[in-house]
């Protein structure tokens, strides 16, 4: 399938926890297209030791960075730009965390300490990351970032709790910057709003088996796979989508325009 969409292109990959993550799918499919990239996780996620399989099979050097910490952010743009040997091309925002949900508080019964938690995890990070990139000057003309996203932050599911203000400030906060580094440097910033997909975090919230089913029946061409997803995203790193940016880009396999179907409605008739 490779067209080396990203060949030169010097990137930087969050997320990639294990083979389930959605971002370890996106570096298998950047190094296919033949982008080189820095592979960064929380610090405490690299203790699982899983990264260094996707690292030796990618050729990719791994930055151990907290996405809260400015200091490490300020770290990991100098050590990518070192490594890779220029500024990066490409960055993907695969992070997401809700100490609420985890620890299954529901919407009307948050902690609140927790809730700020998920914001700088889930959102804020992506504003942190970028105003990192922009102190050490370290995106090249014509970038492009993503972050991955959630249809929670436009329709209300329950269960989804604050991740779903969450995904809602992370959309913002793409086209706040979007606007900014579109006119500073040709940077496209864009969200994808991907299916629910089995993943550690996916599988994380209450109630995950039945929103992905509901989800496959509400959607003409089924849920979207991790793999697909990736995909898409090379699509949007690649110089072939250099006029897309400051947008909320549905990979759902049509869930998000689709009324109801014949598979739920079998459920309400006789
Ligand atoms: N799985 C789904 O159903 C689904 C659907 C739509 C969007 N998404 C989004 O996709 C993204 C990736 O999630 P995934 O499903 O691949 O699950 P995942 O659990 O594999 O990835 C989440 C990643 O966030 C990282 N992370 C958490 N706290 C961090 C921190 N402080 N600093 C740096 N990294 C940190 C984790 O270590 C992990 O690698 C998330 O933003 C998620 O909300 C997932």
């Amino acid at each position: 399938m490779a067209h080396e969409l990203l060949k030169g292109k010097r990137g930087i990959i969050t997320g990639a926890l294990n083979d389930q993550s959605i971002a370890w799918k996106v570096a298998e499919e950047a190094h296919a297209e033949g982008a080189a990239f820095v592979l960064t996780n929380a610090p405490v996620a690299m203790r699982m030791g899983e990264i260094k399989k996707l690292a030796d099979a990618t050729g990719a050097e791994v930055v151990p960075a907290d996405a809260t910490n400015d200091t490490d952010l300020d770290a990991l743009f100098a050590l990518a730009q070192e490594k890779l040997g220029g500024r990066i091309d490409f960055i993907l925002h695969s992070i997401g965390m809700s100490p609420n949900v985890r620890k299954g508080r529901p919407y009307d019964d948050l902690n609140y300490d927790w809730y700020k938690q998920t914001l700088d995890v889930s959102a804020m990070s992506l504003h942190r990351m970028l105003q990192a990139a922009r102190r050490s000057d370290a995106l090249a003309e014509g970038g492009s970032i993503l972050a991955l996203t959630y249809i929670a932050a436009q329709r209300v599911f329950p269960d989804y709790g604050d991740m779903a203000d969450a995904k809602a400030l992370l959309e913002s906060i793409t086209r706040s910057w979007g606007y900014r580094l579109g006119r500073e440097r040709r940077v496209r910033v864009n969200t994808v709003s991907q299916s629910p997909t089995i993943t550690t975090a996916g599988s994380g919230i209450k109630g995950f088996d039945g929103f992905f089913g509901f989800a496959e029946a509400m959607s003409p061409l089924g849920n979207a796979p991790a793999v697909d997803c990736a995909r898409y995203c090379i699509a949007l790193f690649s110089d072939l989508t250099r006029y897309v940016t400051m947008q909320n880009l549905y990979h759902d396999g049509g869930f998000s325009t689709t009324g109801v179907t014949p598979e739920v409605m079998a459920k309400f008739t006789g």
